[in-house]
């Protein structure tokens, strides 16, 4: 979520500010309807606060891609009691994917003070929402809404939903099929953020290299994206492995505001795993597919997620997942525990549960250890590093870098990366 700001909406001299305070779990995606979100408020005249006590509206944007996540948005919302009975005047949204999975009846059964729920689905009409509970926006306050800066990184959606089927994953249930936004829509979106001052862009979708909207590929519409004045960089998240076409390899090889840097979800280094997943590739697949890009763009960052525990995992198995960690060369990976999702085919556990965390905590370690050796393999390189601050920005590959001095925030400068740090390059400014 971008940092609270300022008041800097509505007129002060005529009424005081209100405040609304968003929490967001889960993913980007989720991130970045957080950000649509505050827009709408901030279209209204409410500033964003970070003290629940000042907040005259409250969001709790929810996942439940994993049980936890889903239990830590209902916790969440149980502890609003206590602001709502404090503040009755109040409004309370929950919005995002556990509220689509949940349901409104359910969940204003069970929390009788939470004014409105807004599910996945839904989330573009969330200001009909904000229409019910605070009628309409006043219009003298729209003009201002293209005044608040972006963040340096700024998100934009470019597609919703997906079709694929991997039997672990309650996403297409809870966020339905793959639609794609038409490339207007993407291109204003990020013309406006880039205005507003962002200099990196990121392109978001559950398999965003899939995009396909009338003869517009995804890697046409990188291209027309790429084009926009003022864009420093380009990322985007999270590509699958199935929809990598030769053009986008050309295009990465040669476009150096591409990031050279791609979060490729592997899931597991096992065959009869990622069968039994529904990934639609061999562990040999998507290693000839890392060749393939890094053949096209030396230095290519990449990081993923991995699975553990999933039913009927064998020693053999985890040990093929193990061994991925470094011969997929993985600049960082997401691990995470196997969570049984209630509309899945009931998929008995085969682990006991310390027999999964003994496996997690050494997949971990061996991605810590690899990690390292990766980082410590740019030191004697130039870096391509996109500077937030003059002594701390990131890399292309997404390393964070430091200096002592030099960096200029929002341009990309070279740097000579001299040593690492905990998880950092540490370097100087050519
Ligand atoms: N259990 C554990 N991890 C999951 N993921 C998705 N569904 C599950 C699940 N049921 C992980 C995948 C995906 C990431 C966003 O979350 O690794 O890439
Ligand atoms: Fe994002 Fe998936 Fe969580 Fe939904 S369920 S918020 S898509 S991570």
């Amino acid at each position: 979520m971008q940092k609270p700001e300022k008041p800097q909406n509505g007129d002060p001299r005529s009424r005081p500010n209100k405040a609304v305070f968003i929490i967001t779990f889960g993913c980007q995606m989720n991130e970045a309807d957080s950000e649509d979100i505050a827009a709408s408020f901030r279209r209204r005249g409410y500033m964003l606060t970070e003290d629940i006590k000042k907040a005259d509206a409250v969001v709790v944007n929810t996942c439940t891609v994993r049980q936890r996540a889903e239990d830590k948005a209902i916790s969440q919302i149980g502890r609003l009691r206590k602001w709502k009975l404090a503040k009755p005047e109040g409004k309370l949204f929950v919005v995002g994917c556990a509220a689509q999975k949940l349901g409104g009846k359910n969940l204003k059964g069970r929390f009788p003070f939470v004014d409105e729920v807004v599910g996945a689905k839904a989330i573009e009409s969330f200001e009909d929402a904000l229409v019910t509970q605070l009628g309409p926006t006043p219009e003298t306050e729209t003009a201002h809404q293209n005044l608040f800066r972006s963040p340096q990184t700024a998100y934009v959606t470019i597609m919703r939903g997906c079709s694929l089927k991997c039997s672990y994953c309650i996403v297409p249930a809870v966020r339905g099929p793959a639609v794609f936004l038409s490339p207007a829509a993407v291109l204003k979106d990020a013309a406006d953020k880039i205005a507003a001052g962002a200099k990196e862009i990121v392109l978001l979708g559950q398999t965003v290299n899939s995009y396909k909207h009338g003869q517009t590929t995804f890697s046409e519409l990188l291209k027309e994206v790429l084009a926009l004045p003022g864009l420093e960089r380009l990322r985007f998240m999270s590509p699958h492995p199935l929809y990598f076409e030769d053009d986008f390899t050309a295009l990465l090889g040669r476009e150096r505001k591409l990031a050279r840097y791609i979060h490729l979800p592997v899931q597991s280094g096992s065959d009869r795993l990622l069968k039994l997943m529904r990934r639609g590739y061999t562990r040999s697949q998507y290693l000839a597919l890392l060749s393939r890009l890094r053949a096209a763009a030396p230095g290519l960052a990449v990081s993923t997620d991995f699975i553990v525990g999933y039913p009927g995992e064998t020693e053999e198995d985890f040990q093929d997942t193990l061994s991925m960690v470094k011969e997929g060369r993985f600049t960082m990976a997401y691990c995470f525990k196997y969570s049984p999702r209630s509309d899945r085919p009931e998929m008995a556990a085969t682990l006991s549960e310390p027999g999964i965390e003994a496996r997690l905590e050494k997949l971990l370690e061996a991605v810590k250890i690899n990690s390292r050796v990766i980082l410590n393999e740019r030191i004697g390189k130039i870096e391509e590093v996109l500077f937030e601050t003059e002594t701390y920005g990131r890399a292309s590959g997404n390393f964070a870098v430091r200096v002592k001095a030099g960096g200029e925030p929002g341009k990309v400068a070279r740097v000579l990366a001299t040593g690492a740090e905990k998880n950092s390059l540490m370097g100087k400014v050519l």
